[in-house]
């Protein structure tokens, strides 16, 4: 059986198209099979969008994950004089992901592999719903490499279910050096607020 997180899903290709309403903006968003939130808005990421501070107006941003683009797309829409990196490992997301943002007449957001970001970027903000389905070795790894990159100022907002282990996650953030606070919960999904190793006294 296929992941959302492959590179190259085999399942065949069957687009559907989905609405995501916000108080903001209403978006209609392509999804596919072998992809994250295939046909539906994830009720965490939608809970994300709902509850996540207002972004950094400019700057260097990140969607870590970013699927079809339901957090990129938001996030490049609330900061349109920042730059959206917007980066996954299923190439059929990032396709969508594109095609999307184009769609919806968003150009400040660059879709690519983690890879192709270039090195010396670093992020004022990181927004994720992140994969936690890659297995909690994984998962660590791959937020320990981007919590990295946050400016001494920059902050995260993740999104966890308690049951896929939001609370362990807040724990093992806060002792790997990013102080962390769950700024909202609803139906078991945690918004976590985590600072830069670098700050810890910032209110964004
Ligand atoms: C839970 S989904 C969230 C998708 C989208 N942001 C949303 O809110 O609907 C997590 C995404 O992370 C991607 N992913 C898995 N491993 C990754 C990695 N090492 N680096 C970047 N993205 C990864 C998956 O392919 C998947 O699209």
């Amino acid at each position: 059986m296929g992941h959302y997180f492959d590179e190259q899903p085999g399942a065949p290709s069957m687009p559907r198209d989905v609405e995501l309403r916000l108080p903001d903006m209403t978006l209609t968003l392509a999804t596919d099979r072998g992809v994250f939130g295939y046909g539906q808005i994830d009720a965490g990421s939608k809970l994300l969008l709902l509850k996540a501070p207002a972004p950094p107006p400019r700057g260097i941003l990140l969607d870590l994950g970013c699927g079809v683009g339901t957090l990129t797309i938001p996030l490049a829409r609330r900061a349109p004089d920042a730059t959206v990196w917007a980066v996954d490992v299923n190439g059929r997301a990032r396709d969508l992901c594109a095609a999307n943002a184009a769609a919806n007449k968003v150009t400040n957001v660059h879709v690519v592999l983690p890879d192709e970001v270039p090195d010396d970027l670093r992020f004022d903000c990181i927004w994720s719903n992140p994969p936690i389905r890659i297995g909690k070795p994984a998962l660590h790894d791959m937020l320990a490499l981007w919590l990295a990159r946050l400016t001494p100022d920059g902050y995260a907002v993740m999104v966890v279910h308690k049951h896929l282990g939001a609370d362990s996650l807040q724990r093992w953030l806060d002792e790997s050096g990013y102080p962390t606070t769950r700024s909202s919960s609803s139906s078991g999904y945690r918004v976590l607020l985590s600072r830069s190793a670098g700050r810890v006294d910032l209110d964004p």
